[in-house]
């Protein structure tokens, strides 16, 4: 059986796992740096990459010792090398590759969003290729048909706001703090999903894509009317949210073929109502649902170990140079009206 140590820094989680090819999580750490950006509303790259440097060395040889293993155990040092902030995954990479090369192991860099994409088939011995992927973080929102390892074909991504961007500004605009995501289900869960009339951007437009920035400037003009209590805009903004994502997923699965899974994966997995809405059209259309626990839906390393273990065998150099874009996709047209975001 083979054995993967695992790294991850590309955003604000300090992460380090060691994970076997038969699916068991030996052990793992993360450091949220949530403190320190909490003041600044956000992810500040600068105070991201600092902390990655300073604690990223004592998770590893914490997740080394936990699991009573050493790197002369280990049969590759996976890490992620982009997409992110370009220090943090540079810290996290340069520190694989110095591993690697002093334990004479392969290193496999590893794309983040792969990471996201195959961590269900950590958790779920039975998921085979191909399956539906829904991969909604606070940086990606696409819709991809995830075929093997290393092939991915996207069907639909976001012209402007990535979902839990969405959630981070709606926090934002209701004065929940930084992260925003599990404070606006929090508050959700005392609010009426209907009171509030927001938009469902290109919703019944038949366009695959997402958009998000009209809903969050419909969020920030019900707050300030002053006509609704913060609880209604959360439920409501929650569900407007969750329409537009079935109405895309619809498309999605009328443009191809039929999948025999829909799977979710990136940190907006971890919301509950998501969840049980998605496992609902999943029932309706005759798929499987899986959705891996909270925790490895977060940012975490686990899903690098085991991205590291379903390309064991591989191995990259030690130029590999780390990427601050990196599609699944790189064939996919860019989305029309789209920004920087692919
Ligand atoms: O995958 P992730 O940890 O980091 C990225 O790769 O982006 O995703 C973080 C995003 C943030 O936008 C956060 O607000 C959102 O996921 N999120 C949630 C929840 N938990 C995290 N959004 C909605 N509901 C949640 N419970
Ligand atoms: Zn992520």
């Amino acid at each position: 059986m083979g054995l993967v140590l695992g790294i991850e820094s590309s955003c604000d989680e300090t992460a380090a796992a060691l994970v076997t090819t038969g699916r068991r999580i030996l052990a793992q750490r993360i450091a949220s740096q949530d403190e320190e950006h909490a003041p600044y509303g956000g992810v500040v790259p600068e105070i991201a990459a600092r902390a990655h440097a300073e604690r990223l060395a004592p998770i590893i040889a914490g997740v080394l010792k936990d699991a009573g293993k050493t790197l002369a155990d280990c049969d590759a040092i996976a890490a992620t090398a982009g997409p992110g902030l370009i220090g943090g995954v540079m810290v996290g990479l340069v520190s694989a590759k110095a591993l690697a090369m002093a334990s004479d192991t392969p290193l496999i860099a590893i794309n983040h969003l792969e990471g996201h994409a195959l961590s269900p088939r950590l958790v779920d011995p039975e998921l085979g290729f191909p399956y539906l992927l829904l991969l909604v973080s606070g940086g990606h929102c696409q819709i991809l048909r995830v075929e093997g390892v290393g092939r991915y074909r996207r069907l639909a991504t976001t012209i402007d706001d990535a979902l839990g961007e969405a959630f981070d500004k709606t926090a934002k605009i209701l004065g929940l703090g930084f992260p925003g995501g599990p404070a606006v289900e929090r508050l959700a869960k005392q609010g009426d999903p209907r009171a509030v009339p927001l938009p469902r951007p290109l919703v019944r437009s038949g366009e695959p894509h997402f958009s998000f920035a009209g809903l969050k400037s419909a969020v920030l003009r019900a707050h300030e009317s002053s006509l609704h209590t913060p609880e209604d805009i959360a439920a409501s903004f929650q569900q407007a949210a969750l329409d537009c994502v079935l109405d895309r997923l619809r498309i999605a699965c009328a443009a191809t073929d039929k999948m025999p899974a829909l799977v979710v994966a990136g940190g907006v997995a971890s919301n509950q109502s998501i969840r049980a809405a998605l496992e609902t059209f999943a029932k309706d259309n005759a798929m499987r649902f899986v959705a891996p626990p909270p925790a490895l839906c977060t940012d975490n390393a686990a899903m690098i170990a085991w991205a590291g273990c379903e390309r064991l065998g591989q191995s990259d150099p030690l130029d590999f140079v780390a990427r601050p874009r990196w599609p699944l996709d790189p064939s996919a047209e860019p989305a029309r009206g789209a920004g920087v975001k692919a």
